[in-house]
């Protein structure tokens, strides 16, 4: 399916990420967690076409099942639509054309990279002008991912994951991901794993008292070394996504005897990510895994966070 193309309609494209590194702390009053995470975005996309309306309406299709996909104001993209008109006292609407590539409910934060991008769209469509500082302001109130899908690379996220620091990260990184048919709810996974560590359950680490990425993360990234990096990813949320869901365990061991380097559960989940030497070992795992039934993509890090394409 394709969108009927508006002529001045903007067309930005905003990535996915894979958190490479997600220590998640206590659980602060407002429902978030503290975080210490490491995010790099992915070259997987979303697409939204932002087109001049006089109210706001969405449409949504995909190379992914959209079917989760809220079209009211559920949908983060046009909640951030509204609330960019709302801030800048726009008085025209929009309207979104999206289309999804990264999975829904799949812990990549597909949701979050339509809400930056249709910042930026929408931004350049009204001609409103808030500049970098201005929409990482906004975008930090949609959700604890949406800043960092505007800005993309590789970065260290603190606070509630929306307090980023951009880290060197030499080359490419290749990545093998590997789809689930159902979504897994954040809120839900945090909740798990809230809980796993109240009856101090095995599977799941006490908040660790000291919430920060590890230095060997960062110098492995730095080195752009796939070999280095593998052994310290990890993933806090990882015990509580599994719960439930012991295709996963089997996934990952999976991947693993198949060639790669390691695998983590991606953020939430149940997306899981594979770290592989180079686009040569990428392909020989996705294939393997295809093999098996799985949807596997090989996708590369860094890239861009939200542009404005043609
Ligand atoms: O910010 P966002 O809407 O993406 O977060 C979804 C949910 O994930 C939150 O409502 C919260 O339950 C959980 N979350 C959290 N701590 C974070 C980020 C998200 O508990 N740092």
């Amino acid at each position: 399916m394709s969108f009927a193309r508006h002529p001045d309609a903007v067309h930005v494209r905003a990535p996915g990420k894979i958190n490479v590194y997600l220590g998640v702390g206590p659980r602060h009053d407002d429902g978030y967690h503290a975080l210490a995470t490491v995010f790099q975005a992915v070259s997987l996309y979303e697409d939204v076409y932002a087109s001049a309306s006089d109210d706001f309406s969405i449409a949504v299709v995909g190379d992914v099942d959209i079917s989760g996909v809220p079209l009211d104001d559920r949908n983060l993209a046009l909640r951030a639509a509204k609330l960019l008109a709302q801030t800048a006292g726009v008085t025209q609407g929009v309207h979104l054309d999206i289309r999804k590539g990264v999975p829904v409910a799949g812990g990549m934060g597909g949701g979050s990279a339509d809400a930056a991008a249709a910042l930026v769209a929408c931004d350049a469509l009204w001609g409103t002008e808030l500049g970098p500082r201005g929409l990482h302001e906004l975008a930090a109130r949609l959700g604890a991912d949406v800043p960092f899908a505007l800005h993309g690379g590789t970065a260290v996220g603190t606070g509630r994951g929306d307090v980023l620091t951009p880290a060197l990260a030499r080359g490419r990184f290749d990545w093998v991901l590997v789809l689930s048919d159902t979504g897994l709810s954040t809120p839900e996974v945090y909740g798990r794993l809230d809980k796993l560590r109240m009856h101090g359950e095995a599977l799941a680490d006490d908040p660790t008292e000291l919430l920060e990425v590890p230095v060997a993360v960062l110098q492995a990234l730095r080195a752009g070394d796939a070999t280095e990096l593998a052994p310290v990813m990890m993933n806090d949320l990882e015990a509580a996504a599994v719960v439930g869901r012991p295709d996963l365990e089997l996934t990952l061991a999976d991947g693993v005897r198949m060639g790669a380097l390691t695998g983590i559960v991606s953020g939430s989940g149940p997306t899981t990510a594979f770290l592989c030497g180079g686009p040569e070992a990428a392909r020989a795992v996705q294939d393997e895994l295809k093999a098996t039934g799985r949807e596997a993509l090989h996708v590369h890090g860094p890239v861009p966070g939200a542009q404005i394409i043609g």
